[in-house]
């Protein structure tokens, strides 16, 4: 089974019609998930702000998240994330599958009481068979980025935003996170990152938290390509 972890893109909605829902109640919490069925075959789609739209980034319980999946079944994890972007050539509009992350705090784990340290990567498979379907598809993606995790709910200021474009090409505030925990239960996992603006000062123009969600919420690339990736890969 495939599982999708959708963020500002599907605030309000999901990009799947006629699922079931089910509660998945797991050690670090309760966790809705919608189970949607195509052409036989299955994914679990989590949206990670929660059902009412109202959980910040920096209070998600990825634990919980991530756990649920893997009690489901899921052994291909996809975290689609809204991003920032912190190069002039990478336009808002466009999709980043990113190849690798930075995040410096803030780490979770399931491993509070054990000695392990687990060598966190994205999937590469799961990355080219991400590109491969947008490519069938005629979605224009790029191929590589790194993608730096900010904790939020704040943006950043510009001063971190001139820091931090030294060492990647995207910002957002969740995508390290989930794919720490997935490494950590040994599932594969691979993010789809919207650029749905110019990170603070990349730009001239006045940048706001309203601005992102409208551009996020309105990518109609997004739910044709999920579709076919449960098609390809559930
Ligand atoms: N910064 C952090 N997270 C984000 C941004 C940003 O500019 N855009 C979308 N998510």
């Amino acid at each position: 089974m495939l599982g999708i972890i959708g963020g500002t893109n599907f605030l309000a909605k999901s990009p799947f019609e006629h699922a079931e829902e089910r509660e998945i109640e797991t050690k670090y919490g309760v966790v809705p998930v919608l189970l949607f069925k195509f052409n036989r075959k299955e994914v679990a789609f989590i949206q990670r702000h929660g059902k009412h739209q109202n959980i910040p980034p920096h209070r998600v319980n990825h634990h919980a998240n991530i756990a649920a999946l893997k009690q489901l079944g899921v052994e291909k994890v996809i975290g689609v994330t809204s991003v920032g972007s912190l190069k002039i050539e990478i336009k808002p509009g466009c999709i980043v599958i990113p190849h690798d992350f930075i995040s410096l705090c803030n780490i979770p784990t399931y491993y509070d009481d054990e000695l392990v340290h687990i060598t966190p990567k994205l999937d590469e498979e799961l990355r080219q068979e991400i590109i491969k379907v947008a490519r069938d598809l005629g979605i224009n993606v790029v191929e590589r980025g790194i993608y730096f995790q900010t904790q939020g709910p704040r943006l950043e200021t510009k001063a971190e935003i001139a820091m931090i474009r030294q060492f990647a090409d995207v910002v957002g505030m969740n995508m390290a996170s989930e794919a720490t925990l997935a490494c950590e239960l040994h599932l594969k996992y691979a993010n789809i990152s919207t650029v749905d603006n110019y990170a603070h000062g990349i730009v001239d123009t006045e940048l706001k938290y309203e601005d992102i969600v409208r551009a996020a919420s309105q990518r109609e690339d997004l739910p044709k390509l999920l579709l076919k990736l449960v098609e390809v890969l559930a």
